[in-house]
């Protein structure tokens, strides 16, 4: 099927945004204003252990959002994804187009846009490459970007990196609710436990006050850690407002998603946020989403539930949490 990919459109001799990008009045950037200069929590693991988990379980509980330093990710690592994801994106369209999914069969992984469904729906301003990265037992590596040839390499180093860290944050995280080490991986599937790649690519866009690149959402996964290029556009919803995330260069940007706020019981929150584009540079994010696998069944966690602090969410397999959550049904 032939997909028109927004990358193609943006440099194309368009002046003005197809109807399908332009938002209804009340999701517009122009009318719907971010703050600026809000200082988003910043950890540092090298902080002592007690102190660490402190604020770790502070920021997630009180944010949903924060940026890790001293990760031990080397920057050169994370220029070097990024240069990998640029080069992909710069290749022929034909090239790309040999990897495209297709959602309507359930092919998620590979080259994607989305499509309008109907005159009401809105599209978003942007182009992606969605793959598995862990565990290494369910990657299919034939759709993996073959070019630039050094893809496979730079990503399964990052995923080795991100591996650890996630094991990291999830561990201090548990402790934060008063749990043991392992407590909200092995919830999540333990060695099972899957991380996806998902290259985010918002071409210049022509009217960006009347799009958006990711519309407002809170993420599927337990976590999602991010990586943006020096283009802004990420924003978090805070106290009845949009927030602009300053990010700091290096840092890895962390988002609560919904499975960790159902296994906290609400204690951990589920960010909502969204994405917007820009007039004359090309925007791009790496999102590495942290989630379970589909048959694992997530809910509250017994030792968090009791008299005082009844379940909040119903216990269920990710797979029905997804299905829902696509259907926009309740959870
Ligand atoms: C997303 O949340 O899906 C995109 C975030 C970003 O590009 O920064
Ligand atoms: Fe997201």
């Amino acid at each position: 099927m032939e997909v028109e990919r927004v990358q193609h459109l943006a440099y194309g001799p368009l002046k003005e945004l197809p109807a399908q990008f332009i938002r209804p009045a009340d999701e517009r950037p122009e009318n719907t204003k971010a703050v600026e200069g809000v200082r988003l929590p910043v950890i540092s693991l090298s902080l002592p252990h007690d102190l660490l988990v402190k604020q770790i379980a502070e920021a997630a509980s009180e944010w949903g959002i924060m940026l890790i330093t001293d990760h031990g990710i080397s920057p050169t690592l994370i220029s070097r994804l990024q240069e990998v994801g640029q080069q992909f994106f710069a290749i022929p369209q034909k090239e790309k187009e040999a990897y495209a999914n297709d959602p309507s069969i359930g092919r998620f992984e590979g080259y994607g846009t989305r499509m309008t469904k109907n005159d009401e729906h809105k599209v978003e301003w942007i182009d992606y490459f969605f793959h598995l990265m862990s565990p290494s037992s369910k990657i299919n590596y034939d759709i993996w970007p073959k070019n630039p040839p050094s893809y496979r390499e730079v990503t399964e180093e990052y995923n080795k990196e991100l591996l650890r860290l996630t094991d990291k944050v999830l561990g201090l995280m548990s402790e934060g609710l008063g749990l043991e080490r392992k407590a909200l991986k092995s919830s999540l599937g333990g060695q099972m436990l899957e991380l996806e790649m998902k290259i985010n690519m918002y071409p210049p866009c022509p009217q960006p006050e009347l799009a958006l690149g990711v519309e407002a959402h809170t993420d599927m996964s337990a976590l999602t850690l991010l990586v943006p290029n020096d283009v802004p556009g990420l924003q978090f919803w805070r106290h009845d407002h949009w927030v602009a995330v300053d990010y700091l260069k290096n840092a890895i940007l962390v988002h609560v998603g919904d499975q960790l706020e159902v296994l906290s019981n609400g204690k951990y929150k589920g960010v909502l946020h969204r994405s917007l584009v820009n007039k004359e540079r090309t925007r791009m994010s790496w999102a590495v989403f942290v989630a379970p696998p589909h048959e694992a069944v997530i809910g509250p966690l017994p030792a968090l539930v009791n008299q005082e602090n009844p379940s909040k969410f119903s216990t269920k397999t990710f797979a029905e949490f997804r299905r829902r959550k696509f259907n926009k049904l309740p959870q």
